[in-house]
């Protein structure tokens, strides 16, 4: 299930984010956080599978399209199809956008897309 997040999920977001490149420090996180919180067209959701927030992506949404900007799955959960499962959440909540990524999800993004692609065969 994905969630919306809330100030209340602040800690477990920002652990969940860490995971990515770039994101290292607590400065960046905080800033990062920040911009969820405040900027209306930045929207961040984590991912809960029982009692557990092991999964978060955050997008950008833009006029015709939603950017995915920060996508991690907690290690221990890796190589499960959460990361992908996450993805295809997406594009039900945003049908009518196009789905872009950033230079830092965007390989990831092109191993979904080649997944669903086999799939459809
Ligand atoms: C990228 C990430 C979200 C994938 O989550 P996941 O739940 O393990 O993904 P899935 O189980 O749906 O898919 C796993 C597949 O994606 C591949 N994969 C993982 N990271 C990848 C990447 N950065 N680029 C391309 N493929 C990647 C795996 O090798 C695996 O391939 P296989 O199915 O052929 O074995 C996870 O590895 C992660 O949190 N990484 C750290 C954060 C990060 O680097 N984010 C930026 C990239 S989105």
């Amino acid at each position: 299930m994905l969630l919306r997040y809330k100030k209340a999920y602040e800690k477990i977001a920002m652990g969940l984010l860490s995971y990515m490149p770039g994101e290292k420090s607590v400065k960046k996180l905080q800033e990062t956080i920040t911009q969820y919180e405040t900027e209306e067209n930045y929207q961040l959701f984590l991912l809960k599978q029982d009692e557990d927030f092991i999964g978060i992506v955050g997008i950008k949404l833009e006029e015709d399209a939603y950017v995915v900007m920060h996508l991690s799955v907690n290690p221990s959960f890796r190589g499960e199809g959460i990361g992908s499962e996450m993805i295809a959440k997406l594009s039900e909540l945003y049908p009518h956008l196009e789905c872009k990524s950033t230079r830092d999800t965007e390989s990831f993004m092109k191993k979904c897309r080649e997944k669903e692609e086999g799939a459809d065969q």
